[in-house]
């Protein structure tokens, strides 16, 4: 697997976009209240592509695995140091761990089903991956804004399929609904704050944008910025301000 210069080992590079990525992207409690549910009583619970540390249990034993120099230093003090390794390659026994989670990191991965494989190999009870329907099931604006987008998280967001046949068992795809508030600060979270979207900090903690060209997102942010400037966008869309909650497409595939 290559990596890389600060030991990134999926398809977007941390040590580019890895800036600010924790602040932008805090954990949001009803997202992670999803999670700490499949993960049912395990005592022992392994984190891959950790991170910045966020869906983390605080109240079991964790183990986080996290190739990129870059986010293991903006874990938080309280959270245990991650493991520089990648997920084709999990350093544990089998059945070392009571259960297992992988957030928003799967669709990075060179080896999906290797990985996978890893996770399922080394936890004896239910393994946990959030991750985001390469087909998200309504039509909704930024579709219309940013295409490219799409377009990019389309090819690398595996189908929630082939996820729960690479884990294998009892296996279900449960919908995570985004709060309008959410706390975690993905692109798609911004379905109601459009305004955040034309923050180039807020980008950058989603690593779609990293691969989609520069004029396509100047063109995405005139067009936004001018809509939101005359009201059409508001207009058009306005509702979605007040709207609690909204399926973008996140689901937690578990497999027990
Ligand atoms: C979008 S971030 C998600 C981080 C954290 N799980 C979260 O929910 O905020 C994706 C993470 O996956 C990690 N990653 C990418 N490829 C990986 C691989 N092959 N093995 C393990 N982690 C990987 C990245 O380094 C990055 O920290």
């Amino acid at each position: 697997m290559s990596r890389f210069s600060d030991g990134s080992a999926g398809d977007a590079n941390y040590a580019v976009i890895g800036e600010g990525y924790a602040k932008i992207r805090q954990p949001d409690p009803r997202i992670a209240a999803a999670i700490l549910d499949a993960l049912g009583d395990a005592r022992t619970v392994l984190n891959v592509g950790a991170g910045a540390g966020s869906y983390e249990p605080t109240d079991r034993e964790v183990t986080a695995v996290e190739p990129s120099a870059s986010m293991r230093a903006q874990r938080p003090p309280h959270l245990t140091r991650a493991i520089d390794g990648t997920s084709d390659h999990l350093p544990f026994a089998d059945n070392a761990f009571d259960a297992a989670m992988a957030s928003v990191t799967v669709h990075q991965w060179p080896e999906l089903e290797k990985g996978l494989g890893e996770m399922r190999r080394v936890t004896s009870g239910p393994v946990a991956i959030l991750t985001i329907d390469p087909a998200p099931p309504v039509h909704w604006w930024l579709m219309d804004y940013a295409p490219e987008f799409f377009e990019v998280e389309g090819r690398r967001m595996p189908r929630l399929e082939r996820i729960a046949d690479a884990l294998g068992g009892d296996t279900d795809i449960r919908t995570v609904p985004v709060p309008v508030d959410s706390t975690d600060g993905f692109a798609q979270a911004f379905f109601g704050r459009p305004e955040r979207l034309l923050e180039p900090e807020v980008r950058r903690a989603t690593s779609a944008w990293s691969f989609i060209g520069g004029e396509a997102v100047t063109r995405f942010e005139n067009r936004l910025r001018e809509d939101l400037a005359s009201g059409a966008w508001d207009h058009a869309h306005g509702n979605l301000r007040t709207t609690p909650s909204f399926d973008v497409g996140m689901r937690l595939v578990v497999s027990r």
